[in-house]
């Protein structure tokens, strides 16, 4: 409990100075650093205006964002590959961090060359929470039993297809206990394709289970929720800077107007009181930004009171 309070305050003042000394602000007036310019510039890729971090591609450089978010702009809409499956992207909503993709090999047509699965385990990024999926049977054999007519439904795919051959999908989870019966059945089918869709078009897609709807519903695509230092960022951006990515330590980095940091474009405010059962009056009063205060005390009958506060307060440029 406290016994060495000097000890330890001379431990801190050296912390302290440390860090103070580390993020003394560069020298004012040298113009503004050439990455911080380039993550700035609005980029516009395809028919998609005002795309920002995590996101890169074209003219804007890969250290504008993470690696998996590289946007290719050629097309008629932005293109991202996610383990070598290339999906469509329908939006983008930078403050809320999600995005909607839907399979370019799908767009406006249910039978594909060579369909593979909608796969998408890549950091950073994760499936909306009302994303489920659908499944897509290719060359089924005439299956012998009755099928749940509001899950499942035929269509047609007009390439070749052997006339004896059916195509299936199915808007449920064939795990779910009504449906594993099935299951088996379906695997006797030459392909199976897992792809995903919102909840609300796989419920619109049950009651309207035309091949139309079924190429609308994919076309309509699905929700993603990206997490690309989030929270860095944010603390970047507040501070006045570009969030971007340090493609040598493949970290999160932080484009000031005078260079990068790794996490944030604020000068460093220290304090250090050590005070008796007295009252914190300036500190953090003109406080804009982000503050770390620690302080130790002592549990008495009246609660608790406070021998020594550290404060390290971040304060914009
Ligand atoms: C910034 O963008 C300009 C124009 O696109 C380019 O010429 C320059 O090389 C870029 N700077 C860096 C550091 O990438
Ligand atoms: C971008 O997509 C086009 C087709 O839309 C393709 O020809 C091109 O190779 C792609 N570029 C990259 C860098 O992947
Ligand atoms: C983006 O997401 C936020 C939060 O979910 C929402 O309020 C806003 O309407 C969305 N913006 C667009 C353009 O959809
Ligand atoms: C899709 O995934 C299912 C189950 O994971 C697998 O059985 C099937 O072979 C995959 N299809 C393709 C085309 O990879
Ligand atoms: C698929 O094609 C077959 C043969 O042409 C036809 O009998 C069947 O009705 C078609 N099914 C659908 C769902 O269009
Ligand atoms: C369908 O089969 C015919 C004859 O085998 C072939 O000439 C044609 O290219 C095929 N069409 C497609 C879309 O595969
Ligand atoms: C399908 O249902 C099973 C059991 O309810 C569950 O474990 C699995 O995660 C579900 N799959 C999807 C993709 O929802
Ligand atoms: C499969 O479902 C049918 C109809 O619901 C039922 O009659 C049959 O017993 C089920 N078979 C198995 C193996 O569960
Ligand atoms: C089943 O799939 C294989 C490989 O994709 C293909 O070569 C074969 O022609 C397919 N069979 C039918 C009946 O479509
Ligand atoms: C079913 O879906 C198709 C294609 O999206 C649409 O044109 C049609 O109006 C829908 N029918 C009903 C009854 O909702
Ligand atoms: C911070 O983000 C907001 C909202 O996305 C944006 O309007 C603002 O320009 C950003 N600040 C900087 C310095 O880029
Ligand atoms: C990337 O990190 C290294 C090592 O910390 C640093 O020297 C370099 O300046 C950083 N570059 C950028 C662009 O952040």
């Amino acid at each position: 409990m406290n016994l060495f309070p000097f000890q330890k305050i001379s431990f801190l003042l050296v912390i302290t100075s440390t860090i103070c000394l580390l993020y003394i602000p560069r020298s004012l007036g040298e113009k503004d650093d050439e990455q911080y310019l380039n993550c700035s510039a609005s980029f516009q890729c395809a028919n998609i205006l005002n795309i920002g971090y995590p996101f890169w591609g074209s003219s804007r450089p890969n250290y504008c964002g993470y690696p998996e978010f590289k946007l290719n702009c050629t097309g008629d809409a932005p293109v991202i590959s996610f383990q070598d499956e290339d999906y469509r992207v329908l939006d983008i909503n930078q403050s809320a961090s999600t995005f909607r993709i839907a399979r370019t090999d799908y767009w406006n047509n249910v039978c594909p060359a060579s369909p593979g699965n909608t796969t998408i385990e890549v950091n950073h990024v994760e499936y909306a929470s009302d994303v489920q999926e659908l499944l897509l049977f290719y060359d089924c054999p005439p299956l012998n039993i009755p099928l749940p007519i509001q899950l499942t439904s035929q269509f047609n795919c007009s390439i070749n297809s052997t006339a004896n051959y059916i195509n299936y999908f199915v808007t449920q989870n064939l795990t779910n206990s009504r449906l594993t019966n099935i299951s088996g059945t379906f695997g006797t089918c030459n392909t199976t394709i897992t792809t995903r869709v919102s909840q609300s078009a796989s419920v619109n897609l049950a009651m309207n289970s035309t091949k139309d709807n079924l190429v609308a519903v994919l076309d309509s695509g699905f929700g993603l929720k990206w997490d690309a230092s989030n929270n860095l960022c944010k603390q970047c951006n507040e501070t006045g800077g570009q969030c971007g990515y340090n493609t040598s330590t493949t970290e999160f980095t932080c484009y000031c107007k005078d260079g990068p940091n790794p996490s944030n474009c604020a000068e460093f405010l220290c304090y250090f009181q050590s005070l008796h059962h007295g009252k914190l009056s300036y500190l953090a009063t003109n406080a804009k930004g982000l503050w770390l205060k620690i302080w130790s005390g002592l549990e008495t009958s009246e609660g608790r009171k406070q021998d020594w506060v550290f404060e390290l307060g971040l304060r914009r440029r």
